[in-house]
């Protein structure tokens, strides 16, 4: 990589973000197309994140990815916001327009991307997501408007009852959108006849991998099971799901389809995925690999 007076710099802002694979992604993105930018990292302190926005626009950084906890605290520095970042409340993507700071939430496009990528469409399907952080939130908003209904079960049932409103508020009647509290009950009734389950908690996330959101008895070969978890790569739900046949979509495909569309509204070039794809199963087996 040649960096010169004229190379453009994008950049990842959260707390923590040392070990994000979006440098890996983007970087191997940019070389590929031989495209004149770099991506860099920011470890962002909450009560530095005005400061690090103005700093965007005075060093003239062309694109920012932004994390945990910034993507809802970033919105009012910004100038603009599209249309799907105003509706969930959640932004990471900025692309710098001249000075114009615009926000975007490629979350929800991402999950559907990576859904399409694995042949799986989520129009007119019943879909069961699991969570109602911020993940579930740009997805259910996204999934909300091609399934034929969404069921969001939450352990907390309140965040789970708030993010349907919110869905039915902005989305209206055309949203089919449920909330259930996250049980062995609700679990084996709402999955008795889904088509696809999002696992979108941190359940079954390293150092906890043994641990899984749903039991396998609950599970069915026709099933498609999506897990937004990608450390380890293949979850035990997942893998419970793959051995009675279910197909199933990993959380790596989710991150490097969202970082795909981050890369396309900076670059107005389309994105390399099987290139960004390869670059991070790389850094993840050798991460599982131990080395
Ligand atoms: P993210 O941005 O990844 O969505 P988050 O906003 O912290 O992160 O949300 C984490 C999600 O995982 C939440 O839905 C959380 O449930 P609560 O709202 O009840 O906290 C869910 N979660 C985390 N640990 C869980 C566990 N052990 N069992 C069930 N759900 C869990």
């Amino acid at each position: 990589m040649k960096i010169s007076g004229r190379t453009k710099v994008c950049a990842l802002i959260g707390d923590p973000v040392e070990h994000s694979l979006s440098p890996i992604i983007q970087n191997a993105a940019f070389r590929s197309l031989d495209l004149d930018y770099v991506y860099v990292v920011f470890n962002v302190k909450s009560g530095d994140l005005r400061e690090a926005v103005y700093g965007v626009k005075a060093l003239g950084i062309c694109g920012l990815n932004v994390t945990m906890p910034h993507k809802t605290a970033i919105i009012p520095y910004l100038d603009e916001l599209d249309e799907t970042a105003r509706k969930t409340g959640s932004v990471n993507t900025v692309l710098n327009n001249n000075g114009r700071l615009i926000g975007y939430t490629t979350d929800g496009v991402g999950a559907l991307n990576a859904l399409k990528h694995a042949g799986v469409d989520p129009s007119g399907k019943r879909i069961v997501i699991l969570g109602a952080g911020g993940a579930s939130r740009s997805i259910s908003f996204t999934l909300a408007e091609h399934a034929s209904e969404l069921v969001i079960l939450n352990r907390t049932f309140s965040k789970a009852k708030a993010l349907k409103d919110a869905i039915r508020k902005t989305l209206g009647e055309r949203a089919k959108v449920r909330a259930l509290p996250l049980s062995d009950e609700n679990l084996s009734v709402e999955l008795a006849d889904a088509d696809i389950l999002i696992n979108a908690t941190s359940v079954g996330m390293k150092p906890n991998e043994n641990e899984t959101p749903v039991k396998q008895i609950y599970l069915r070969g026709d099933l498609v099971v999506f897990d937004l978890v990608y450390e380890p790569l293949e979850t035990r739900l997942l893998r419970e799901a793959k051995s009675i046949g279910a197909k199933v979509v990993d959380g790596l495909s989710m991150l490097v389809h969202q970082g795909a569309a981050s890369f396309e509204i900076w670059t107005g070039v389309k994105a390399p995925v099987n290139v960004m794809m390869k670059a991070a199963l790389e850094v993840i087996q050798r991460r599982e690999g131990g080395v």
